[in-house]
């Protein structure tokens, strides 16, 4: 019985598992700005995203010091010339999550120390095709398929929990 009860709580962990990464397969990527380093002077921010894919839906998050720095979105004029003028957004809080809604170039700088390189620019691109456009067939069929997908899974744990029970009731 100890056996049986053992291998029960440990499949359903990993059903449990299962169907949580299920979930959200698509979960939107927190892109935060230097990493460990966050957003500091004397940081090449241009290398940081270039490592980065961002994509539709994503956030991009600043963590700095408040009072001392800040977040402007402004234009390429603005990130070139570091101006404020016509920005499109400000954030102050020290912990900014940005949401990434559109596939375009997004200027993020730092009132008073973008000349110390507090600038980063990004490329947003489009989700994959079938993600963004798709008919309403077509979403349909593709969430079938996804579930057929789920349903055979989760059939094939439940043979694997089936056949682990009956080895394991063959053993005791
Ligand atoms: C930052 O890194 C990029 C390459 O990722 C390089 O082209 C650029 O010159 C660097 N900028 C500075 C100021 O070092
Ligand atoms: C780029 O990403 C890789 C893998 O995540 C990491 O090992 C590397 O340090 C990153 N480079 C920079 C400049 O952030
Ligand atoms: C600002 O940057 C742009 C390029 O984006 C450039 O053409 C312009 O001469 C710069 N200076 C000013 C004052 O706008
Ligand atoms: C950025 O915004 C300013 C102010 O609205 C404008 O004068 C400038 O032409 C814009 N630059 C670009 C590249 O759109
Ligand atoms: C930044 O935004 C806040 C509102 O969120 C506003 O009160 C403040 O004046 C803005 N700062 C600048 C420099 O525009
Ligand atoms: C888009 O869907 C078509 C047919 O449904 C498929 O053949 C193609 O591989 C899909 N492309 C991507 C990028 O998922």
């Amino acid at each position: 019985m100890a056996i049986y009860s053992h291998c029960t709580s440990a499949k359903l962990l990993l059903l449990l598992l299962f169907l949580a990464w299920r979930a959200d397969p698509s979960a939107a990527t927190d892109h935060i700005v230097g990493g460990d380093l966050g957003w500091n002077p004397n940081i090449n921010y241009s290398s940081w995203s270039h490592n980065q894919t961002f994509l539709v839906g994503d956030l991009i998050s600043f963590r700095y010091q408040k009072h001392t720095y800040n977040v402007f979105e402004v234009n390429k004029t603005g990130y070139d010339n570091c101006t404020m003028d016509g920005y499109a957004g400000n954030w102050t809080s020290g912990k900014d999550f940005i949401p990434l809604n559109k596939p375009q170039m997004y200027y993020f700088i730092c009132d008073g120390f973008c000349f110390g390189s507090m600038k980063v620019s990004i490329v947003v691109r489009p989700l994959p095709a079938n993600a963004t456009a798709p008919t309403k067939a077509l979403a349909a069929r593709g969430s079938a398929a996804e579930k057929s997908m789920a349903v055979r899974r989760v059939a094939d744990l439940v043979a694997s929990f089936v056949l682990g029970v009956v080895i394991g009731l063959g053993m005791m």
